[in-house]
Order: structure tokens, then C-alpha cells, then sequence
């Protein structure tokens, strides 16, 4: 039987920290092993935020090293540009006439932008430009383009994917023919809560990430930086509570995890020891994935041919949706 396809797309506006690396990186490519995986860099959906020219570009080679670095395997796995699949754009433009303005003004990153220039008195639509109030369309047609049948999310993307379902579904029932398929979000599960370095769920927007690929000096500073509580060395502490112990634990054997454990609850081990702990497992786990990405980094023509070649690949079947697209709604296909 013919294996179901996973699709996500990666929005080249940040460089991927642990929390990213634990949530979605690592399990979207261990959705390799049963699906047919495609990855893509949402290049233009970034540049709805990004207006810098040359920040754009190292985005997207950052994130496509990034990946590569983690270990997708472009000879598994389909890897491309969005930019590069021009289709996309085609069925973006099919996808709007069969899409209610009312369901893009219910979209919440919109709502929250209006929410917010409301709440000081603005104009509703101050700083918004069209392509974030058509940001799920566009998102829709990434999906709908490759027939994906899931598409593994964070929480925040789960109303894209309704939405993605419903503009399918609507064309599907005007055509009574099933010329999308329906796909169905793979939401990564709570259990993958990483704490940041104040104690809050590591988050780009609290500032309280630690990058993936932070050189060792820069990544021990920042570990440095951890918040514990303020009992002093000699005390008894308790580890589960300890932010130090949460991240050590995704990096650390079981043994290890004892042998620090203990010495929390024995007292007289200070916060800064097992910071030094940390930052050694820690360092020896990312180094290798740091010296692929910089690899890549420094033979960007490398990211260049993997993305050429993926891109190759995907635009033969979206030329081909595309095809079958315009002939089931009655656009004439010339060649
Ligand atoms: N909107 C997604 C995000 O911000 C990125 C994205 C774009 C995407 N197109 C997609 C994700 C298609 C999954 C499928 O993270």
C-alpha cells in the first residue's frame, strides 16, 4: 500500500531553539519513518514580517541548514522552497474564489493584530498587510497542492488547518468530486512542555530561548543564565522542580540523571555545578548537529543543489495537480 503523506511547512523568521528542536523538528522527522515526508521553507509567508532583504535570505538558508543539520534526509524525505513552486500560487488564487472573507477575518493572528489596534484606538486594519489577512489561504494551498493527508503543527496552527479543511471541502462538494484530499492535523503533545530559562514554556516571544546552534561559549552563558530558586549550597534540594534538572533530563541517561538527583537531595551542591553539569551534556549532545549546521553555513551552494533537486521533484507533481485542477474547474489547459 502506498504510503500517506506528511507535509509541514517552516517559516524561515527565527532560528530554531531547544523547545523547537523537542516539539516539532524531532518528531516531524521521525514521521519519516511511516510516511512520505515533505518539507518545505515558507519563504513567503515569511515575507509578510521580514522586509529586510539579506535578513530573509540567511533565514532560509538557516532554516533549510537547520533541518539538514537535525538529520532530514533529502534522499528520504522531500525538501524544497516554497518560492520555488510556483503552483502554490496558482491554487492560492483558485482557493480565494471558493473562500469566505468572513472565515479570513475570524483567522487569529488577524483577529489578535485588529484586537490589538482597537485596544489603543487605532484604525482596526493599521500595519496589516493582505498577505497576513490571506496568510491561510496561501498556507491551504501549500497543503491542498500535495495532497497531504496529515500535517504535523504546533497548537497555533490548528485553526489554519480547519480552516484548510473547509475551503477543501467546499470546493470538493461544488464539484461532487473529491479533488482534495482532506488533511488532518498531527498536533505535538503537551508532553513535550520545554521549560524555558526563566521557568516559563521556552518561547521565541518570551525571550527565554536557548538557540540549537549557540556556540559553546555563548550556549554555557546562557545556561548560566537559568533561573533557580535562592536556597543556598547547603540545603536539600528538590530536582523536579529545579529548571536546571528539567533541561538536563532531555539530555542525560537515566544513571546520570540519578547521580545528579541525588546530589540535589543530599544538600551542599550549588546551582552553578549543576549548571556545569548541563552545559556538558548539553554540548556534547548539540555538537554534532552545531558542526553539521555550520557546515552548511559555510557551503551554502550545498543547501542550494539538496533544495534544487527537492524542488525538481515537487513541482512534477504539483504540475500535475495543477493540470488536473484546471480541467475539473473549467480552465482551459492549452498544453
Ligand atoms: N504557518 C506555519 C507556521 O507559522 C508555517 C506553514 C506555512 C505551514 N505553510 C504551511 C505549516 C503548511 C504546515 C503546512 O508555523
Amino acid at each position: 500500500m502506498a504510503k500517506k503523506v506528511s507535509l509541514t511547512g517552516i517559516k524561515p523568521t527565527g532560528m530554531p531553539h531547544i523547545g523547537n528542536y523537542f516539539g516539532a523538528i524531532k518528531p516531524a522527522l521521525e514521521l519519516a519513518e511511516d510516511y512520505e515526508s515533505r518539507y518545505f521553507i515558507a519563504d513567503y509567508h515569511a515575507l509578510n514580517a521580514i522586509k529586510d532583504k539579506e535578513k530573509l535570505k540567511n533565514m532560509t538558508y538557516g532554516v533549510a541548514a537547520s533541518w539538514l543539520a537535525c538529520g532530514l534526509d533529502p534522499e528520504k524525505s522531500l525538501i524544497y522552497k516554497q518560492s520555488d513552486i510556483p503552483e502554490t500560487f496558482e491554487l492560492s488564487t483558485i482557493l480565494a474564489a471558493f473562500t469566505p472573507k468572513g472565515l479570513m477575518n475570524r483567522a487569529h493572528a488577524y483577529k489578535a493584530k485588529v484586537d490589538e489596534n482597537t485596544s489603543k484606538n487605532e484604525d482596526p486594519d493599521a500595519n496589516i498587510n493582505m498577505g497576513l489577512f490571506t496568510y491561510p489561504i496561501l498556507m491551504a494551498a501549500d497543503i491542498l497542492l500535495f495532497d497531504s493527508d496529515v500535517v504535523p503543527i504546533g497548537k497555533d496552527q490548528q485553526q489554519h488547518l480547519e480552516m484548510t479543511a473547509d475551503i477543501a471541502e467546499s470546493i470538493n462538494n461544488n464539484y461532487k468530486k473529491e479533488l482534495f484530499t482532506i488533511p488532518a492535523a498531527k498536533i505535538g503533545s503537551d508532553t513535550q512542555y520545554i521549560v524555558g530559562i526563566d521557568g516559563r514554556k521556552m518561547s521565541s516571544s518570551y525571550d527565554n530561548t536557548i538557540e540549537l546552534f549557540l556556540p559553546e561559549k555563548k550556549l554555557r552563558k546562557k545556561i548560566m543564565k537559568i533561573v533557580t530558586n535562592a536556597q543556598s549550597v547547603e540545603e536539600k534540594k528538590d530536582p523536579e522542580s529545579c529548571n536546571i534538572f528539567k533541561l538536563y533530563k532531555l539530555f542525560s541517561s537515566e544513571k546520570q540523571q540519578k547521580e545528579i538527583a541525588d546530589k540535589y537531595r543530599a544538600g551542599g551542591m550549588a546551582y552553578s555545578y549543576a549548571k556545569q553539569e548541563l552545559f556538558e551534556v548539553m554540548n556534547e549532545s548539540l555538537k554534532p548537529i552545531r558542526e553539521k549546521y555550520e557546515y552548511f553555513m559555510n557551503n551554502k551552494n550545498e543547501i542550494e543543489d539538496i533544495l534544487k533537486a527537492g524542488s525538481n521533484k515537487a513541482r512534477d507533481l504539483a504540475k500535475k495537480k495543477l493540470k488536473f485542477l484546471r480541467k475539473e474547474i473549467g480552465i482551459i489547459n492549452i498544453n
